[in-house]
């Protein structure tokens, strides 16, 4: 057998001790499998005095990650911090610039850094993984870059925050009101420390500008990700959804279109009966489309100690087999800097309007939705709200956004609407 593949861990909060349990469960396995020993030599967090629910004694503790990233006795830095700046980027750099591989589970460096990163470790001809980084334990960066790389994906989407994805299912299931959910959500650990990065689809829409790299051939670029987080999704909105067939997710997509690269984070309706229809609680789902393949589904856990862990062990595990692969399944200097495009795809749309309950206001809205070029598929009027109001659900034909943007700007000017109108994209699943 080769020599140990040596790892040196930085951060020891949830995945970082997963990985840690992980070797020590299954040392023998992990031998085999890699055909080297898989050892721990040094770790690093902030506070050694902590309980960690795990026997680190036999690691060297370093007080500075970077010394960790540095040291001789480490082949590959396992970078578990977190963060898109400071001592996480700061520490890759400096491992790869002292001739260590890197295994992290860091999407908001990826997504930010992404390509710098991969042409500095390109450069130094060292290797960046990141399983983790994307919906968890589900293998879609192999599945990607290795299982898919015979096609052309054409569109790739998923629910990739499960911390949304339990708030909307919970909505439904128990009929409360976000704000309550979000509170649940908050007291079960559910949240980022900073829970906009949840709620406000950012997390979801760093993993997106991930797999849109590798999907496209492109630079990494999150900046262009269209992004809206979930915020305004109401349960009025999950019930009506609901009467009509479908459920509101956060959902991601790109696609590559004549015009650009499109990237979009927001709340849509998919059809209940779908598989992101029925994807409930924290769990995540990945949609690849390819020329060849057609349409592969993956469904697995996004987060907690487990899944996460056993994506990084992945990881260690390949570049201890000596699998060696560019960061985005391309060379990065081949990677495009793609043209954005704001979402111009055509499809079918949700309204739901709460109108003054009198003659005509109906003809006012039809009117105002044939004027800005829209064709309604499907309406439905419910009995009054209060004394004077009722609330009318459209489904429209599949119509542009600017179409769908004209008509929310012009409906108000009917004076027959009592509040703001609510529009929601239909994704075609
Ligand atoms: P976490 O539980 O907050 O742990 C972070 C760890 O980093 C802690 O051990 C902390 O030390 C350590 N740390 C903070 N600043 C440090 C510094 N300057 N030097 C050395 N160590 C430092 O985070 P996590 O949930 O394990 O997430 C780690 C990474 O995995 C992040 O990039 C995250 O986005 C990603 N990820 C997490 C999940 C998940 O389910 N949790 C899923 C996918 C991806 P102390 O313990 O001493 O405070
Ligand atoms: N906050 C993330 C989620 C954790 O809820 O999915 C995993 O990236």
């Amino acid at each position: 057998m080769s020599s140990p593949l040596r790892l040196g861990i930085a951060g020891l909060g949830t995945v970082g001790i997963g990985v840690v349990k992980i070797v020590q469960k299954h040392a023998e396995m992990l031998a085999r499998r890699s055909g080297r020993e898989v050892a721990i030599t040094a770790v690093s967090a902030r506070d050694q005095m902590k309980n960690r629910d795990a026997d680190l004694s036999s690691y060297r503790w370093e007080t500075d990650a970077m010394a960790v990233a540095t040291a001789e006795d480490v082949d590959v830095y396992v970078e578990l911090i977190g963060g898109d700046t400071g001592i996480a980027k700061d520490s890759i750099e400096a491992a790869l610039r002292a001739g260590k591989d890197v295994v992290t589970a860091n999407k908001a460096l990826l997504a930010v850094h992404g390509q710098d990163l991969a042409v500095l470790a390109e450069g130094l001809g060292r290797v960046i993984r990141f399983e983790a980084a994307v919906a968890g334990g589900i293998p879609v960066i192999k599945t990607m870059t290795e299982s898919l790389a015979g096609n052309d994906v054409t569109r790739v989407m998923g629910v990739m925050n499960g911390t949304c994805n339990y708030i909307l299912t919970r909505m439904e299931s128990a009929g409360l009101p976000y704000e309550a959910v979000f509170e649940e959500a908050r007291q079960l650990g559910y949240l980022e420390a900073d829970p906009q990065l949840d709620v406000g689809g950012i997390d979801a829409s760093h993993k997106l500008a991930i797999l849109s790299s590798i999907a496209f051939g492109t630079q990494v670029d999150f900046d262009a990700v269209e992004i809206e987080g979930i915020e305004r999704v109401s349960i009025d909105d999950i019930r009506r959804a609901s009467d009509l067939g479908y459920r509101i997710k956060l959902l991601g997509v790109a696609q590559m279109t004549a015009r650009g690269l499109e990237q979009r984070m927001s709340p849509c309706l998919v059809p209940a009966d779908s598989p992101l229809g029925q994807l409930v609680g924290g769990t995540n789902m990945v949609v690849v489309e390819g020329d060849s393949v057609g349409q592969i589904v993956l469904r697995g856990a996004g987060a907690g100690e487990g899944p996460t862990a056993s994506a990084v062990m992945s990881d260690i595990v390949e570049v201890a087999r000596g699998v060696r692969m560019p960061v985005f399944g391309q060379p990065a200097a081949s990677l495009t800097a793609a043209k954005p495009a704001r979402t111009a795809v055509p499809a079918a749309y949700y309204l739901r309007l709460e109108l003054q309950d009198k003659p005509g206001a109906l003809a006012k809205i039809a009117t105002v939705l044939g004027d800005s070029g829209i064709s309604i598929d499907r309406m439905r009027q419910y009995g009054q709200h209060s004394d004077s109001s009722v609330p009318v659900l459209v489904v429209t034909h599949k119509t542009t956004p600017e179409a769908i943007d004209y008509a929310i700007e012009t409906l108000p000017g009917t004076g027959v609407l009592v509040s703001d109108p609510v529009e929601l994209r239909i994704e075609e699943v």
